[in-house]
């Protein structure tokens, strides 16, 4: 395997609607955080509006790539791509190499394979059947190596549910330089989303195709204290998952989570208190957040992902002519 001197960071975020704490703390928070840990890395982070397509109308998607953008700007990452180590850019930017080395590497697998990627029959919608799957659905895992092998990435932060698309890029990886050589590194992924969430209303995950039981970060201080208050908790001395999500959300924004818990088990009536300071400290997240987003312009926007294009475009027609090279593909 060609050793990197240099960590290659690739990751990507699929523009398919507004973002909830869940969101935040499994995914933008950890990535901010990996970014602090490899302060020499050269980091790809891109807005996957082609893998959005899978399962999304392109009008959504329209609508949310540049939104997703402004996003993550307001979460902080705008300091990074200052700093020039840091490129945010629109998958489709540079999507005709995406695509051609996603073909290239669809050589490496199977449809026998892909069908028991396990996310595959996730993302199967109801009654759907594995044989009504689009194609694009398919060739999810495959373009998503592609994204990531692209840029030779070392690291990729994703969340647990990622994992079968990662090991699937590894095994791509590995086969490809088995027959030609040592070009693609072999990714580690950084596993972000250790932490999961749960819907105010109990149960499930906190996911936006359930908007009652998130707290989204553009939701204002009078709904986020009432969807707070109404959260599902446990009955004094008892403990539920529920209970358990809101304190890991409160522990995740800085609150000392101790003695309400203990108070909860010795049967106290805290759950109140509890919620009170839980949903200050969320609003104090969201109005920072908020404000901030208001002040970025579309133009920085433009800019930046003007800027990010650019280096991803770099970076990916150096694979890709190493790549080509070695299949004998160049003209
Ligand atoms: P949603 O379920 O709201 O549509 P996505 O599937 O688009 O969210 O997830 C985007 C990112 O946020 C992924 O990295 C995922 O792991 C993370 N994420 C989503 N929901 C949660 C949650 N409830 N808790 C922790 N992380 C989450
Ligand atoms: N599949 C990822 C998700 O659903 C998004 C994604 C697309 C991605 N390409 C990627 C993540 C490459 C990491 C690396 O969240």
């Amino acid at each position: 395997m060609e050793k990197s001197e240099k960590q290659i960071i690739v990751t990507g975020i699929r523009p398919t609607g507004d973002l909830h704490i869940g969101n935040y703390l499994g995914a933008v928070k950890p990535l901010i955080d990996t970014l602090e840990i490899h302060p020499e890395a050269e980091v790809y982070i891109f807005v996957a509006d082609l893998h959005g397509l899978t399962d999304n109308k392109p009008e959504t998607i329209h609508a949310y790539r540049y939104e997703v953008v402004r996003d993550y700007l307001a979460f902080g990452l705008d300091k990074y791509i200052d700093s020039g180590r840091v490129h945010l850019f629109i998958q489709s930017q540079i999507g005709e190499l995406v695509s051609y080395l996603a073909i290239l590497l669809s050589r490496y697998t199977t449809f026998n394979d892909l069908m028991r990627v396990p996310t595959l029959k996730d993302k199967l919608k109801g009654n759907q059947e594995a044989g009504q799957a689009t194609a694009l659905l398919g060739l999810y895992p495959v373009l998503m190596a592609s994204d990531i092998l692209i840029h030779n990435a070392t690291i990729v932060p994703i969340g647990h549910d990622q994992l079968p698309h990662l090991e699937k890029t590894r095994e791509l990886a590995e086969k490809f330089n088995n027959e030609f050589g040592a070009i693609f590194n072999l990714p580690q992924a950084q596993n972000i989303a250790n932490l999961r969430v749960l819907s105010m209303k109990g149960g499930s995950k906190m996911s936006k195709s359930y908007p009652e039981g998130a707290i989204f970060m553009s939701d204002n201080a009078e709904t986020i204290r009432q969807k707070v208050s109404r959260a599902e908790t446990a009955l004094e001395g008892q403990m539920s998952v529920s209970l358990e999500s809101l304190f890991t959300i409160a522990k995740e924004l800085g609150l000392d989570t101790d003695q309400f818990r203990s108070d909860h088990m010795a049967g106290k009536q805290v759950a109140g208190e509890f919620k009170k300071q839980l949903a200050e400290l969320i609003v104090i997240l969201t109005d920072e957040f908020q404000k901030k987003r208001k002040d970025i312009t579309d133009d920085q926007i433009a800019n930046v992902i003007k800027e990010g294009g650019k280096k991803a475009r770099a970076s990916a027609e150096d694979m890709m002519n190493k790549i080509k090279r070695a299949m004998k593909i160049n003209y």
